[in-house]
This record gives structure tokens, C-alpha cells and sequence, in this order.
């Protein structure tokens, strides 16, 4: 939630490398962006509403600069909330990702009058700066002096004029320092610096750092004290972040699954050797996670009771409460995660390792707050994800249940094999879809109802929860994902003329269910969608999905296509979807 990228050289780089970093941190928020360059002795400020997709700027290159993408927390989307923000003499400009809970206790504490123009919390920061420079007699010591008494979730950076520096500090929300050639940087996410360096030095809470001309230096933001910087290697490759000739990145991004798979069927058991060793030792498993990442926990559950008999638990990581009277050690965790920036599952791991339990982690960005807290980390290997829409870092999370629950069966060949078959089939399914646009045609029916209702049996059950998070999410349309079995409990009471309800039959065992289901509710009026192995006079359309160890992925893409269509139909950005971030890091 929000994005920060900045940097220091030892040369003029034009302000637009700043609109290209933040370009790579959209996706944590697009309400309006802002940039500030270290003038001569003032900073010079471009901001506007809006994303920041095709924006550009007239300021002047310099040495010193710093960018941010908003989503809004407090104070209306607006140019004057837009970061940065100044102090009264122009000398600083403050950008923050966070929330200052104690913003009106600072504000009335504040020496003197200022000249406050937006209805942020983060305007009282710069002001405190300003008052802490007259002092303090260095940035870093005033920095300390503001951030010991900032309460709340934040990382904070500031451009100074003066020095020609940028200072920063950090609590609760990410932020990075990147080593470069020609210079040092800062974001909120390796991915915005990975064209300039790899080498890259994770903040971690309580920590600030002062970037210079001379490099960047390290301090307890506390105390003050100098700290020795950890830098560690990232290899993410950029190149995988483009379009690549794709209109939107959800796209993009659900054609990228087959590899994805075909990546962890490849590693086989040596990706998740180590986890299934601690599933196997722990006397107790949950799994947690938020939005996606929950629904495919909940899959997990079902994979690792089918193929391995083990029993799980799982809970959405913000209904932490009730898992954690159960912890104690020999508790295991695991936490699934995209992003591995979370707050509620930072907060629900924090709390678990404090009762003993050991932590693991399934998560796509390496180096994240989540893997450097994990006694164990599974990485998925998906690459950048930008839309906001997790797809590909959703198969991969089932894929890399799958392989665990081949190893704890003793059987990880099985589970390569079932993989490469996965990807063979959603690659056909990909190809199949592009040459028949089969799914855009059911969009066309449907994208002018107001509700539509997935239902699914069994391991189907979790797939229709993702498929209706997918569908409500970019197209707008109230999706909701039931179990098939409580129809009749409820669920039919909402079924009028044309609601279209999907049907996920894709295991034989459960078709005749499905067809009794599809019956009830076309005699109610429906519009019946199934996915299944066969196409029964119940459905009045029909997608077909195998009844092999693919069909999750199947019904998983066939829905992911479907709401993108849903999304382009009803004039919505798909990779933008309104009020989301991909990344919440704020309760
Ligand atoms: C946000 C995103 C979702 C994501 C969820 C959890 O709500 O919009 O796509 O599933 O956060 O994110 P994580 O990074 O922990 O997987």
C-alpha cells in the first residue's frame, strides 16, 4: 500500500527514471502520484491524481530524488493528499506508505504555526522534521528525534535539499536500499531497482538509513547508532515485468502458468523437500493466508487429506485468534503469501512464533518481510506478479502443495508427472480459448447481471470461492462462491430469471450432485455453466475440464479468463481493479 522509490548518484539523472521506478510499484497503489528532485537548495515537486501509467514530468535531472504511488488512507483522493509533502521552506520533501495513528497528538504538539496543505496524516511529519533540523545538528539525528515519536505502521523517506540526501526509516511496512554502480537507491520493492542492482539491503523494523553521494549509511532508528549493512543478492529477472506484447499484465500473467508449473515439476522434491520433512515432525499444521492466498490454503488442505492423509487446519491469517490458543511448540505455520508484506499474516506469524510454534513460509518475493522471518522458506518461483489480481502465484501455491503432498506420500515422481500433465493441459486450454473465444461469448451473456453464484463440491468448494474472488474483484460483477451441498440451505433463495451459476463438476464422482444442482436451479431460471468431464443436457453451457490431476488448474484459468472478459466487457481495468493494492500493509 503505497509505493516509494528514490534515489542518490553521483551524476544528473533526469526525474523521469523516477516515474519509471514507481511505474514498477503501481500495483501497491494508483490514486495519484507524486515526485520530488533536489533543486538548489529546494526541492522541486511534480504531482498529480491519477495513475501513473502514462504520466510524465518537466523537472530538471539532479542527483537526489524521490517518487510515490498513493493509495489513499487518510485524506480524499486529491492533488493537495497527494505525496510528497514539504516543509514550510521548501527544503524537504516527505513521501510515507503507513498510517501515523498519533498524526493529531504530533500536530498539537508542534511548536509553532505551519503552513499545512493537505489532510494527510503524513503532513505533520515533514513539519516535525523541519522543527527537529533546527535542533538536531544532523538529518539522521533529527530523523530519530521524529521517528521515536511516530506510533503506528510506517516507512517514511525524505528528500533534503541541503545535503543533497535522502533519509529513511522504517516500522511495519517495507522498504529496501539498493547498491548500485552510480548510485543508491530505495523502494518498497526490490523489483522498482532490480534494472540498477541486485545487491540489496532489507530494512528491517526500527532501522533507518541516511543515502549520500558517499553511499548509504546505516542506524538504529532509536538511537542513532550506526548499524552494519546486511546485503544480500536478489535474482529476480526484470525482463519477465513487461507487457511482452500483452494488453494487461492479468493476462500476461495467466499465460505465464504453464511455465510456472512446468518450473516446479522441474524442481521436483528439492523445492519442498525441507517443508515436507517439518509437516512430517510437527505435531499440529495450519496454514494461513489473506484473499487468494486463504483460498489456496484451503486447497491445500483438501490436497494434503487426499494425497497424503494429513490433516491440516487452515484460517484467513486476519481470524488468527483462533488458531493461536492452539500454539505451542512443536506448531508449525505455514504462511501463503504473495507478496510476503501482509500485514495481517506478518502480525498472525509474529504472534505464533511467540507461542512457541515454528514458522514457514510459501511465498513468491524473495527476501520479503515474510521470508526473512520464516525458519523455512518455500519460494514459488512465479517472478514479478504485477496485476493486482494474484493468478500465476495462486496455481503455483497448489502446485507446490501438490509436490508436497507426493513427497509425504512417498511418491514425488507422481507428483512431476501430474505437473507437466497440469501444464500440458491449461497450455492447450490457453491455446484453445485464444483460437475460440468461447469464454468471451459467455462473458457477452452475462456481463449485464447484477449476481452470479459459483458452486462446488468437495475440493471444488475452494475453487469456487477463488473463482467468485476473481470474477467480483476486476469485473465488478457480485460473484459469490458457495458449496454446492448448502444450495438448497439458502443459496437458491437468491436464484431468479437468468443468474447465471457455475458449476464446477470437474471429479465424475461428484457430477451426478452437480447435475441435480444444475436441475434445480435452471428450473428456477438459471443460466447453467458447467465445468465438467462431459457436457450434460443440464448445463446450457458447457466448458470442459479433464478428470485428471489438471482439473484444478483448468477450472482455475477457465474462471481467471472468464473475469478478465467479464472485466474488458464492463469497461473495467483489469489490471487496476478500484479501491485494491496488491499489497496490504496496513490494518
Ligand atoms: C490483496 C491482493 C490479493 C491477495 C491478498 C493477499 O488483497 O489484492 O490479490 O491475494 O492481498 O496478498 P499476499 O501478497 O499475501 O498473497
Amino acid at each position: 500500500m503505497c509505493g516509494i522509490f528514490g534515489f542518490v548518484s553521483s551524476r544528473n539523472r533526469p526525474a523521469s527514471e523516477v516515474l519509471a521506478g514507481l511505474r514498477f510499484l503501481e500495483y501497491r497503489g494508483y490514486d495519484s502520484w507524486g515526485i520530488a528532485c533536489a533543486g538548489d537548495r529546494r526541492v522541486q515537486v511534480d504531482k498529480a491524481v491519477g495513475p501513473i501509467a502514462d504520466a510524465t514530468t518537466t523537472l530538471a535531472p539532479s542527483r537526489a530524488a524521490l517518487g510515490h504511488t498513493r493509495w489513499a488512507t487518510h485524506g480524499g483522493v486529491t492533488h493537495a493528499n497527494a505525496h510528497p509533502h514539504c516543509d514550510c521552506h521548501g527544503r524537504l520533501a516527505l513521501i510515507h506508505n503507513g498510517i501515523v495513528e498519533n498524526h493529531q497528538e504530533l500536530r498539537a504538539g508542534l511548536n509553532r504555526s505551519h503552513d499545512f496543505r493537505s489532510q494527510t496524516d503524513t503532513e505533520v511529519l515533514v513539519h516535525l522534521l523541519e522543527e527537529a533540523l533546527e535542533e538536531e545538528p544532523t538529518l539522521t539525528e533529527a530523523l530519530v528525534a521524529v521517528f521515536r515519536r511516530v506510533e503506528g505502521l510506517s516507512a517514511i523517506a525524505v528528500l533534503d535539499a541541503e545535503s543533497g540526501s535522502v533519509a529513511a526509516a522504517k516500522n511495519g511496512s517495507p522498504l529496501a536500499l539498493g547498491w548500485g554502480e552510480d548510485g543508491c537507491y530505495l523502494a518498497s520493492d526490490p523489483i522498482a531497482m532490480a534494472q540498477y542492482t541486485r545487491r540489496i539491503t532489507f530494512l528491517e523494523d526500527g532501522q533507518g538509513a541516511v543515502i549520500s553521494d558517499s553511499g548509504i549509511d546505516l542506524f538504529d532508528a532509536a538511537t542513532g547508532e550506526e548499524l552494519r549493512p546486511h546485503i544480500r543478492t536478489i535474482d529476480w529477472d526484470v525482463s519477465q515485468s513487461g507487457l511482452d506484447g500483452f494488453p494487461h499484465f492479468m493476462i500476461k500473467e495467466i499465460h505465464e502458468q504453464p511455465a510456472v508449473l512446468n518450473r516446479i515439476a522441474h524442481d521436483g522434491p528439492q523445492r519442498v523437500a525441507r517443508l515436507a520433512e517439518l509437516i512430517k515432525q510437527s505435531d499440529d499444521v495450519y496454514l494461513i493466508g489473506c484473499g487468494t492466498a486463504h483460498h489456496a490454503a484451503m486447497s491445500a488442505r483438501y490436497t494434503l487429506a487426499q494425497i497424503a492423509g494429513k490433516n491440516v487446519n487452515t484460517a484467513a491469517a486476519s481470524e488468527m485468534s483462533l488458531l493461536l490458543p492452539l500454539m505451542k511448540p512443536g506448531s508449525l505455520v505455514i504462511a501463503l503469501s504473495q507478496s510476503g508484506e501482509t500485514i495481517d499474516v506478518l502480525d498472525a506469524v509474529k504472534a505464533a512464533r511467540a507461542l512457541g510454534a515454528t514458522i514457514a513460509a510459501v511465498v513468491n518475493a524473495e527476501g520479503s518481510s515474510l521470508d526473512r522471518v520464516s525458519d523455512e522458506t518455500v519460494l514459488l518461483g512465479c517472478g514479478p506478479e504485477r496485476c493486482v489480481l494474484a493468478t500465476k502465484s495462486y496455481t503455483a501455491k497448489l502446485a507446490v502443495f501438490h509436490m508436497i503432498a507426493h513427497v509425504l506420500r512417498g511418491d514425488p515422481v507422481q507428483g512431476q508427472e501430474d505437473l507437466r500433465l497440469s501444464a500440458e493441459r491449461i497450455e492447450c486450454l490457453l491455446q484453445r480459448e485464444s483460437a475460440t473465444g468461447a469464454l468471451h461469448e459467455t462473458a457477452l451473456k452475462i456481463a449485464d447481471q447484477q449476481h452470479m453464484f459459483i458452486l462446488g463440491r468437495h475440493s471444488s468448494y475452494p475453487l469456487a470461492l477463488e473463482a467468485a474472488l476473481k470474477i467480483k474483484e476486476v469485473s465488478y460483477l457480485h460473484a459469490e462462491g458457495f458449496a454446492a451441498g448448502e444450495l438448497k440451505h439458502g443459496v437458491i433463495a437468491l436464484v431468479t430469471y437468468g443468474t447465471p451459476c457455475l458449476l464446477l463438476a470437474s471429479d465424475p464422482k461428484y457430477l451426478r450432485e452437480s447435475m441435480a444442482a444444475a436441475s434445480e436451479v435452471r428450473a428456477r431460471g438459471a443460466l447453467t455453466i458447467g465445468l465438467s468431464t462431459d457436457a450434460v443436457e443440464e448445463f446450457d453451457i458447457h466448458f470442459p475440464v479433464s478428470q485428471s490431476a489438471a482439473s484444478p488448474y483448468e477450472v482455475a484459468i477457465t474462471a481467471q479468463l472468464l473475469a478478465y472478459e467479464l472485466a474488458l466487457i464492463r469497461g473495467c481495468d483489469p489490471d487496476k481493479p478500484r479501491n485494491l493494492a496488491k499489497s496490504v500493509t496496513v490494518r
